[in-house]
């Protein structure tokens, strides 16, 4: 698209015989905030660097703003980035941290000084300059690495796990800040982060990476609601699995026929085939429990193995007469279902995802 202002196009990088990114391709669209996530190892620093200029992709082709930039010198692709540990000059004020990059391309004084104030009062650190980054928490330390990259006025700025080193309830707030500042400046952002939370809240789109390959590209609520791989549904939230043979498929639906021969009417998005292995799936908030009969389509059998209080929410875990444990989290309860009691089970067609079962999945 000519407005992307990132284009990822088939990148791999292989160190030895290892494989540490696999062919990947995505793109950020001019002033969207999308996320790289994924287990440690996945790749996902391999790839920021790749973009960032840090790291000489073995295959594919990095364009920023349409402009092929993958061989080009760090330097030359105007990007700003922000790490994990906030990598402050100890011996240098806040504001000549902030400075440092544009000292580097020679500015005028004037300039700087004022550029400074700019990136400062963004970050709400006006009148800091003259600190040390010693006498600064971490937050605001992090917010000074934030304002040395904006300082620079990058096309497109770049963040890897940069909240990972604040405790939680900076972390949580941090997030909000980040989120609001990139949202104002309409920052065409890629963010690196294994925290799922962080991914679904801050980010337009999140691009979903295992062992080195894509998994899934998609907006939060799509990734949570519509998983595209086991991997993706196990990653990102909680989620029964159900394993069954597909029956009956048409009309958008597809039939499950679980081990114990009952059947599941479900929203088909993949397509599957007439007796394919496939799994069912459904998040436990969406499973509605009951401790006396429901009727009707979509109803399983089982007893309460165990029940978790925890204030506002109760968890239940359920054996079905098909053996499979099921997961169920019930909001608004005004009682409880003691263990091994008999409970009916209802999981409505739009709540269930029909995926095939992959060769390890
Ligand atoms: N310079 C390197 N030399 C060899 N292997 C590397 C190098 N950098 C990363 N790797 C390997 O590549 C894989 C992906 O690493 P990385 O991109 O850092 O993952 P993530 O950021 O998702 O945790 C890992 O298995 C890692 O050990
Ligand atoms: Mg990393």
């Amino acid at each position: 698209m000519p407005d992307d202002a990132i284009q990822v196009q088939g990148i791999v990088k292989r160190y030895g015989t290892m494989r540490a990114v696999d062919d990947v391709s995505f793109t950020v669209a001019q002033g969207e905030f999308v996320s790289l996530l994924g287990p440690s190892g996945c790749g996902k620093t391999t790839t920021l660097r790749m973009i960032a200029g840090f790291v000489d992709p073995s295959e594919g082709m990095i364009r920023i703003h349409g402009r092929d930039v993958t061989h080009l010198p760090p330097e030359k692709r105007n990007l700003g980035f922000v790490f994990q540990n906030y990598a402050l000059w100890p011996h240098m004020t806040v504001a000549e941290n902030v400075a440092f990059g544009l000292k580097l391309r020679g500015k005028s004084r004037s300039f700087i000084r004022d550029k400074v104030e700019e990136a400062l009062s963004v970050i709400g650190l006006s009148g800091y300059g003259d600190r040390l980054p010693r006498q600064l928490s971490g937050g605001q330390q992090q917010r000074v690495a934030l304002g040395r990259a904006l300082a620079l006025e990058p096309q497109v700025l770049l963040m890897d796990e940069p909240l990972s080193n604040l405790d939680r309830a900076l972390r949580v707030t941090m997030r909000r800040e980040l989120k609001e500042l990139q949202a104002r400046m309409r920052m065409t952002t890629l963010y690196v982060t294994h925290d799922q939370e962080e991914a679904l809240s801050m980010s337009n789109r999140v691009v979903i990476m295992s062992k080195g390959r894509v998994e899934q590209i998609a907006a939060p609520y799509e990734l949570y609601e519509s998983p595209a791989t086991s991997f993706v549904a196990d990653f990102v939230g909680i989620t029964n699995f159900l394993e069954g043979s597909a029956t009956g498929t048409g009309g958008g639906f597809v039939g499950v026929k679980l081990a114990s021969g009952q059947m599941l009417r479900a929203l088909a998005r993949t397509p599957v085939a007439e007796g394919d292995a496939v799994r069912a799936l459904i998040r436990p908030e969406r499973v509605t429990l009951s401790a006396t009969a429901l009727d009707g389509d979509n109803v399983l059998t089982g007893r309460v193995m165990l029940s978790e209080y925890f204030g506002a929410v109760l968890r239940y875990s359920v054996r079905l007469d098909s053996g499979d444990v099921l997961r169920s989290e019930v909001h608004n309860f005004d009682s409880f279902i003691g263990n091994d009691s008999p409970v009916w089970i209802r999981a409505l067609p739009e709540h269930l995802r029909v995926i095939p079962r992959e060769g390890q999945g």
